[in-house]
């Protein structure tokens, strides 16, 4: 099998209803589910080679060779591969990104997603939907739902087996739009991972996680009636319920920005006026506000004036990741 290599494209994803905290932190296997919907037009492209000539995996992300801490990440998700697939061998991993870094677009996400898919590929792991969700995830959790295009959910579980995302509606069931007001390019303090870890330091994160099925179940509503209204009430209720977890850990964790507050407090007031607009936050101080797409110039044309906002990016709705070449 020496260089054989193969190629796969994924998208980033936007929570609705978000993932904090895992209850198995070494195999991600999350407090709750979590629901999202992939994003259009930005993507990563993967293509992983195999070289007997090398003693470890070797990544670079844009041309550039990769920081150690993600040198180390891909080792650990590549040693989980060959573990699955009972094959070895070291990799050569060369990740593009077509969206700038640091914007508040989780490229971790597509990142794991295109690896998992174009991995499989190559070390002959089975290629369905759910296994290569379930080894996206291994690699970062929000991944698993890359896999899929449109609206996605990814079913908790309880070990490795049953978590895992499906799709619950494909991207043309609503025309949303993700517009995204970036106010920082700073890389974010605390990764994910370790937020993961302080989470259940968080005195709220117990109520969160007993609350979360409900809110699950109202969006999932919401996403198959077209219910705009419901569906900004239960996206910023999740958002708002995450931040307040993560501002009550222990250390605790506060992503925001003077730029994010500004963005919030304009949102109930431009909503009065008839735009449709829901804001969420992932881990980091830009705002996402989805809006539909006959609505997404006015809502950019209004965020640009918000004080701080530096850049506003486009995101409509994505597909599921792809293979393209395996050679
Ligand atoms: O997949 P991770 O470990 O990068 O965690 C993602 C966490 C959030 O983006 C904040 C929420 C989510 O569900 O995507």
């Amino acid at each position: 099998m020496s260089n054989r290599s193969a190629t796969a494209v994924a998208h980033p994803n936007i929570a609705l209803i978000k993932y904090w905290g895992n209850r198995d932190n070494e195999w991600n296997i999350p407090s709750s589910g979590s629901l999202s919907m992939t994003l259009g037009e930005v993507f990563t492209t993967t293509k992983i080679t195999l070289d007997e000539e090398r003693d470890r995996d070797f990544l670079s992300i844009n041309g550039l060779i990769a920081s150690e801490m993600a040198q180390q990440r891909l080792s650990a998700f590549m040693d989980g591969v060959r573990k699955l697939s009972g094959r070895r061998g070291y990799c050569v991993v060369e990740s593009q990104n077509n969206f700038p870094q640091g914007v508040g677009i989780a490229s971790s996400a597509s990142a794991f997603a295109a690896l998992a898919l174009a991995a499989s590929a190559l070390f002959e792991l089975p290629l369905d939907v759910i296994a290569v969700s379930r080894l996206a995830r291994l690699g970062s959790g929000s991944a698993c739902r890359s896999i899929l295009g449109g609206f996605v959910e990814w079913l908790a579980g309880e070990d490795h087996l049953s978590s895992y995302a499906i799709q619950i509606a494909p991207p043309d069931h609503w025309d949303l739009v993700d517009c995204i007001a970036v106010v920082s390019r700073e890389h974010k303090g605390v990764v994910s991972k370790e937020g993961h870890r302080l989470a259940s330091t968080s005195p709220l994160q117990s109520c969160r996680i007993a609350t979360a099925n409900e809110r699950l179940e109202v969006c999932r509503q919401a996403i198959q009636k077209r219910d705009f209204d419901a569906l900004t009430r239960v996206v910023e209720l999740d958002s708002n319920l995450m931040h307040a977890v993560m501002m009550t850990s222990t250390p605790m964790l506060f992503y925001w920005q003077p730029a994010t507050l500004n963005i919030l407090l304009e949102v109930p007031r431009k909503r009065l006026e008839g735009l449709p607009l829901c804001y969420t936050i992932d881990a980091g101080p830009n705002v996402h506000i989805l809006t539909l797409k006959d609505h997404a110039s006015d809502v950019r044309a209004w965020l640009k004036e918000i004080p701080g906002v530096q850049e506003v990016l486009f995101a409509p709705m994505g597909g599921d990741a792809k293979l393209v070449k395996v050679e």
